[in-house]
């Protein structure tokens, strides 16, 4: 038996051994009376009685271990003239205890929640670090989100203080946020008690007197704050991602399991140790950015980067290897759609050769399927192991990798390797009955989950159950589907559900659907994710108008580009709504969708023996060969 199989059975076999083991890597102020409470399943627990603090395992423990002067972030922004910024794990302790005890002068205090409106800049670590700090639960909100989208967040977690800066800088573009903020803050039915601004230079926000505080003036006032214990079950964070509906899902992260989590997969998935440079291009605004820009890295004493930029056009497809050579990264992490802005801009890869990358050992891909074509180009390119893993943001870290630092097992492309200790991953049919290799079916997980995964919803218990756990009672339903092969080696298929993935950017297609719905001409609308060789996916509509609506079809599609835009973020990337005089149904009215996809992606389908209209699939081809799909 190989050393992967001999760890990976050990954790399903006694897991509260195992992670009993992985729990020594962190400082607790009190010792778990128990590793894993299951008395109330689908509730599992992890460390109960367990206290400790994530932000002094981040920070503080390092400054009293020896690492006070080491490195522990590097700020690097192309975006604002090629600012490089490090701070030391002394520094970063001292500004996150100051801001904490701004944080706490406001009244913040364990169990109280704050948002985290930012862009990529250090400030934005900070103010998680400092919630954590307080044992307060922090919820990041992705800079790219519309107001409406903020809102939705602001009303769930309802906040005591939202922290923000003046702007974000998205290539060559300056997008103000203070007036985002206020927006949202005027839709939400809950007010936070003030906002903390960051002012950058270049946008000075409008600050409200009573209300918004600079930030360099609640800092420079503040006296910094201690780490307050909390329990291994308290919440860290929310970070709210899409499901099946417009109300997004408040994922919870508890404190304990969470740091024995991410302490364990540096070490045991992506082979970077204390000291070494790591670094995740993504955005704190996702679970990556949480994950693996900020906790992971620092919980192990690593280095991490904040890279306020874009793979390609700041200022050129070599951005990516100009940061790894100038701070010695070992390990990047990224979405796949990097690789194929990249190659589409490089593709010989000229500016790769540019730099010296000696230091550099593997790049891990993850957020949506990795196309052999991109594995195979960043693969040959590289000369160093291209390693597709896949995760989620319920998972908060992988569930099935190539486990580096276990073993290193033969690379399938197109399969992200076998399920990670912890995660005993199965194929299950629409009746949950276990399915073979090779069979293709719903991807799911026997329960328990690891630590660190999802414990819940944010006040949302019944909706965990019904999303998660009771649609295969015993096992975790991810939404994808998939199969394992006749080694065990895992596919990822897509998924089975209305979540959609563009550019590696997480997005609900019922959410769109309901913006749509609301235009006054729509009688009715569907949404469907088609192929896209940059973005993985991209989201295009279809508007079935009322009777009697005259105006011009071109006029109403603009203004439902518009509406996606306004209401949930140029990130949604939807640029395409096709007006058709009915949409394909089933004769108990389900709209098919998957056949929809099929025909937008030029794939072979079957007529749907369901169908109550066949004639209209002819009209939908049109309309997608009209915007450029269905191609056969
Ligand atoms: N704030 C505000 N707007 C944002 C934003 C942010 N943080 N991020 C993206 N946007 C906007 C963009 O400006 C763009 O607006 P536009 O339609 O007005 O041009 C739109 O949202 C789409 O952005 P994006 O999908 O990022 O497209 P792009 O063409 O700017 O860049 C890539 C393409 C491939 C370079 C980019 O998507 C990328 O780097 N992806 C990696 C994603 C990633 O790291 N995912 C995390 C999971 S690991
Ligand atoms: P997010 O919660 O944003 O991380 O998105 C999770 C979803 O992205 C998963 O359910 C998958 O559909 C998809 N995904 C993430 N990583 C991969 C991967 N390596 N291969 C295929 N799909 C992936």
């Amino acid at each position: 038996m190989g050393r992967y199989d001999e760890v990976f059975r050990k954790s399903v076999e006694d897991p509260a051994g195992f992670w009993g083991e992985a729990a020594e890597a962190i400082t607790w102020t009190k010792r778990w009376d128990k590793v894993l409470d299951d008395s109330n399943p689908p509730f599992y627990r992890w460390f109960v009685g367990g206290t400790l603090n994530t932000c002094y395992n981040a920070l503080d423990r390092h400054v009293e271990g020896g690492r006070a002067d080491q490195v522990a972030l590097i700020y690097d922004s192309p975006v604002t003239g090629g600012t490089v910024q490090k701070f030391t794990y002394r520094e970063l302790r001292d500004q996150v205890a100051t801001f904490a005890g701004a944080l706490k002068a406001l009244g913040v205090g364990k169990g109280d929640t704050v948002i985290v409106y930012m862009p990529m800049v250090p400030q934005a670590a900070v103010a998680m670090l400092a919630c954590a700090r307080l044992g307060a639960v922090h919820s990041v909100v992705f800079g790219g989100f519309a107001p409406a989208e903020l809102a939705v967040r602001i009303d769930d977690a309802k906040p005591k203080v939202i922290v923000s800066a003046s702007c974000g800088i998205e290539g060559a573009k300056v997008l103000a946020y203070k007036p985002l903020l206020e927006k949202a803050i005027d839709l939400a039915a809950h007010k936070p008690e003030k906002c903390v601004i960051l002012q950058r230079p270049q946008v000075q926000a409008a600050l409200k007197p009573g209300y918004d505080l600079d930030w360099s003036e609640v800092t420079a006032r503040a006296t910094p704050a201690d780490c307050v214990p909390v329990a291994a079950t308290d919440p860290l964070y929310i970070l709210y991602t899409s499901g099946t509906t417009g109300l997004p899902k408040g994922i919870v992260r508890d404190n304990g399991g969470h740091a024995v989590a991410l302490r364990w997969s540096m070490d045991n998935i992506y082979d970077v140790h204390p000291g070494e440079v790591f670094w995740a291009a993504s955005d704190v605004g996702w679970v990556v950015g949480h994950s693996y820009i900020v906790y992971a890295p620092l919980l192990t004493g690593c280095t991490t980067i904040f890279y306020e930029g874009k793979p390609v056009g700041t200022p050129d497809p070599g951005a990516f290897w100009r940061v790894i050579s100038q701070h010695g990264v070992k390990v990047l992490f990224t979405a796949p759609t990097a690789f194929r802005a990249i190659k589409k801009e490089d593709p010989t890869g000229q500016y790769f050769k540019k730099y010296d990358l000696g230091g550099f050992k593997y790049l891990f891909l993850a957020g949506e399927r990795l196309d052999p074509d991109t594995y195979h180009w960043a693969s040959d390119l590289l000369k160093r192991p291209v390693v597709d893993h896949w995760w989620q943001t319920e998972t908060g870290w992988p569930i099935a990798a190539n486990c580096l630092g276990i073993e290193a097992l033969p690379i399938k492309p197109g399969s992200p390797t076998k399920g990670v200790p912890g995660y005993d991953v199965q194929i299950l049919n629409d009746a949950g009955k276990l399915l073979g290799p090779n069979q293709e079916g719903i991807v799911a997980v026997k329960l328990p989950l690891p630590p660190g995964t999802l414990p819940t919803l944010w006040q949302a218990d019944d909706r965990y159950v019904s999303s998660y756990m009771s649609v295969f009672p015993g096992y975790y339903f991810t939404g994808d589907g998939g199969y394992l092969d006749d080694d065990g080696y895992v596919y990822i298929m897509g998924r089975v559900d209305d979540v959609i993935n563009v550019a590696g950017h997480r997005l609900s297609t019922g959410g769109m659907e309901e913006v749509l719905a609301t235009h006054p001409d729509v009688a009715e609308c569907a949404v469907i994710g088609v192929a896209d060789s940059m973005k993985g996916q991209v989201p295009i509509g279809f508007v079935v108008l009322k009777a009697g609506v005259d105006r011009s079809a071109t006029d109403i599609q603009k203004e439902l580009v518009q509406m996606i835009r306004d209401q949930i973020g140029a990130i949604a990337c939807f640029k395409e709504a096709s007006v058709v005089s009915r949409l394909p149904k089933t004769r108990s009215g389900k709209i098919l969708r998957g056949t929809m996809r099929k025909i937008a992606d030029g794939e072979t389908y079957s007529i749907p023996s369901t169908i109550d209209d066949p004639a209209i699939l002819g009209e939908i081809e049109s309309a997608l060969q009209g915007v450029g799909y269905a191609k056969k």
